[in-house]
């Protein structure tokens, strides 16, 4: 009984001055860096929505102690994330990127409502599997998640953040969410996600690094890696702080059902020199659907 209520997600009213009264919202889903996400209805139509919603203290309404340090650049970079990902996702229209419904950036929390997804992320559903993914899941996961991207490139934009913590699976339909990242080509990138961004994007720590598809290329790579092995190519140990090494194991040693045609792929994938790896989603994806072809 006790495990029971502590796990019930009970909402407080946190956030309901700030939301048009239009969304009726029931349960907080996650808390990350700069945003929540909650759970709510939309009265309108009594349809399910999520909102993403800034988190209160980067509005300088939560007084804690902690927030005193947060510094100015944080704070703008925080409203840039959810102001960004407004902005993008409005222009888009594609049946594996989330669908935005409506959103309120002058509200003294900036947030969007986007369509609710009954959802587990593919990060939960490698976790839950406990196997690896056969070559025809893998194509299945390839050819929506390059539909996705290549849309995202053909736009003149570059993701920035590709993770399977920010797809989300329903029934094998795979959908793009977490849109804070996504920078112009061309101009230089505002963060990503360590363990998934290519070795270039890691000097943007030091100097401003331009956002090329090729980012995008590098984290599928990784992505791929993992459905195929269950390892990250460059600590085998996914979910360890385990020292990176710098030459990755080929992807056939680690699953001996995998034929070594996919190792070249996947190695072309996560070059270290971006000119060397796939220049667009259509020359990764050719090259993998022949590859598949004998073997499903
Ligand atoms: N449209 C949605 N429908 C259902 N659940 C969602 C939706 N959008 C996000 N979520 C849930 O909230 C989590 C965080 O979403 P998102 O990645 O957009 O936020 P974030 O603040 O960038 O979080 P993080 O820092 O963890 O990446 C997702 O992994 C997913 O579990
Ligand atoms: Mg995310």
């Amino acid at each position: 009984m006790v495990s029971f209520l502590k796990d019930q997600n009970i909402y407080n009213g946190e956030i309901d001055e700030y939301v048009s009264r239009r969304y009726r919202v029931l349960a907080r889903l996650s808390k990350g860096g700069t945003s929540e996400i909650y759970k709510a209805i939309d009265t309108f139509n009594n349809s399910k929505v999520a909102i993403k919603i800034l988190l209160s203290e980067y509005a300088g309404i939560d007084k804690d102690e902690k927030n005193l340090e947060i510094s100015p650049r944080e704070i703008e970079k925080a409203y840039e994330f959810i102001n960004q990902e407004a902005r993008f996702l409005e222009t888009c229209h594609h049946p594996n990127i989330i669908h935005l419904r409506d959103y309120n950036l002058e509200s003294k929390l900036p947030y969007i409502v986007l369509d609710f997804l009954e959802n587990i992320t593919l990060e939960k559903e490698i976790l839950y599997k406990g196997r690896t993914f056969s070559i025809k899941e893998t194509l299945d996961i390839l050819e929506q998640i390059c539909d996705a991207l290549g849309y995202v490139h053909d736009k003149g934009y570059v993701y920035c953040d590709l993770k399977p913590n920010n797809i989300i699976s329903v029934r094998s339909n795979l959908t793009l969410i977490d849109f804070g990242l996504v920078r112009p080509i061309n101009k230089p990138i505002i963060g990503g996600t360590i363990g998934y961004m290519a070795p270039e994007a890691l000097q943007s720590y030091n100097n401003p690094v331009l956002a090329t598809p090729a980012l995008d290329v590098y984290s599928l790579g990784i992505l791929l890696y993992e459905l195929l092995t269950e390892f990250q190519p460059l600590t085998q140990h996914r979910n360890t702080s385990e020292t990176a090494s710098t030459t990755p194991k080929l992807a056939s040693d680690l699953n001996p059902y995998l034929p070594k045609i996919f190792d070249n792929i996947l190695l072309r994938c996560i070059e270290n020199n971006p000119e060397d790896r796939y220049h667009s989603m259509d020359l990764l994806i050719q090259d993998f659907t022949k590859a598949a072809k004998s073997f499903i």
